[in-house]
């Protein structure tokens, strides 16, 4: 995707092949900045402290991290230690379990002194397949948005198909395209007039900030509300569908993502609004079934629920305090939406209803 007209991906590494580069995603929108990941310990700090995040691109992150480990030190004690750090680094996200052990699947066998180089190529691989598999998933997410404004214009309904997302599920989420997002880019490049609400997000409001801004980027109409508008919305016929993204779905169809989509769910079910879940397979867990039980769910600092950043007057981003002093806060990153409420998957081998008679097709 493009920012300024220039074409970027989230990650790449640099030139001379020593190092990898991220967008820092904790100073958009206010400022864009790349950063230099040298180490293992910088991929681990990059996705701990959410300067990469979005499931896909943390998995990619965590790939570059057993990489740029292994040019340091290759044994086998060094590669379990790589793993099992960068595996702790945050919990939800299956995809980066998914990463570190297809990393560890190709070392493991090699010898010490060909895994420097090995690792390199299998994390620019993945790169390379995320990329491609959000192509796809943008292809078929995009002849549902086809299909539905097709419906408008049959009913008269003169204006742009409304979609509703939540968090950011964009390109920023992945190494380009975007999962949630890769069908709306792919519906908009191809003409179909659309419109997106884009939900602020809090605590972190990955929302209002990167999905506005990723979508404003590309020219993409987008409104942004606060997190309990969408109900309201969809009561009052503005929704035509939602597409979120997930960090996990298990074998039966149940998604994990960022708070607040199950409320989402709720609302597009009670209103007959179709809600679609975008995601590339490696994100589905097949080791479990019930989400709201297995899923371990991130807990994160209060501080993200007490305070909050934003650009002042001054040109300068300040951090402020919201709540009393003292006040307790709870800051619970990701829920699950049963499947029952999930109208389709959409992935980078077609749209699947979310069963588990139905997601098999899907295994690897
Ligand atoms: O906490 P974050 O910003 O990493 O959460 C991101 C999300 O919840 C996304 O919706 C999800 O990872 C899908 S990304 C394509």
């Amino acid at each position: 995707m493009k920012i300024n007209g220039i074409p970027y991906r989230t990650i790449w590494p640099t030139s001379d092949n020593t190092a990898v580069e991220i967008i820092d995603q904790t100073k958009l929108p206010h400022i864009f900045t790349t950063l230099r990941l040298e180490n293992m310990r910088d991929a681990e700090r990059a996705i701990r402290e959410m300067q990469v995040r979005g499931a896909p691109l943390i998995g990619v992150t965590a790939a570059y991290g057993v990489a740029l480990s292994m040019r340091d030190h290759a044994s086998d004690t060094a590669l379990a230690a790589t793993c099992s750090v960068l595996l702790a680094s945050r919990p939800t996200a299956v995809n980066l379990r998914w990463g570190v052990e297809r990393m560890r699947t190709v070392l493991a066998p090699l010898s010490a002194n060909e895994r420097a180089d090995a690792a390199w190529q299998e994390a620019a691989r993945i790169a390379d397949e995320d990329v491609s598999i959000n192509a796809a998933i943008g292809r078929h997410g995009c002849e549902i948005i086809r299909a539905v404004y097709q419906n408008k214009v049959g009913q008269r309904k003169k204006d742009s198909v409304n979609i509703l997302t939540h968090c950011n599920a964009g390109w920023l989420a992945t190494v380009d395209w975007g999962t949630a997002l890769a069908p709306v880019y792919a519906a908009f490049d191809a003409g179909i007039p659309l419109h997106v609400w884009v939900d602020e997000t809090r605590p972190r409001n990955q929302g209002a900030s990167l999905t506005a801004w990723e979508l404003g980027q590309h020219g993409v109409p987008h409104t942004v509300i606060v997190d309990n508008a969408g109900g309201h919305l969809m009561q009052h016929g503005m929704v035509d569908m939602a597409i979120v993204g997930c960090d996990r779905v298990t074998a039966r169809g149940d998604v994990c993502n960022k708070i607040g989509t199950y409320l989402k769910a709720l609302a597009a079910h009670d209103n007959g609004v179709p809600f679609y879940v975008a995601l590339p397979t490696p994100t589905i867990d097949w080791t479990l079934q019930d989400g709201v039980k297995e899923i371990p769910i991130e807990e994160r600092a209060a501080e993200e629920v007490t305070h909050i950043a934003g650009l002042c007057e001054d040109g300068q981003v300040r951090t402020v305090r919201l709540t009393p002093q003292g006040a307790r806060a709870g800051n619970y990153g990701f829920d699950v939406t049963p499947a029952r409420l999930v109208t389709g998957l959409i992935t980078e081998r077609g749209v699947v209803k979310a069963d588990a008679g139905a997601m098999r097709v899907l295994m690897p």
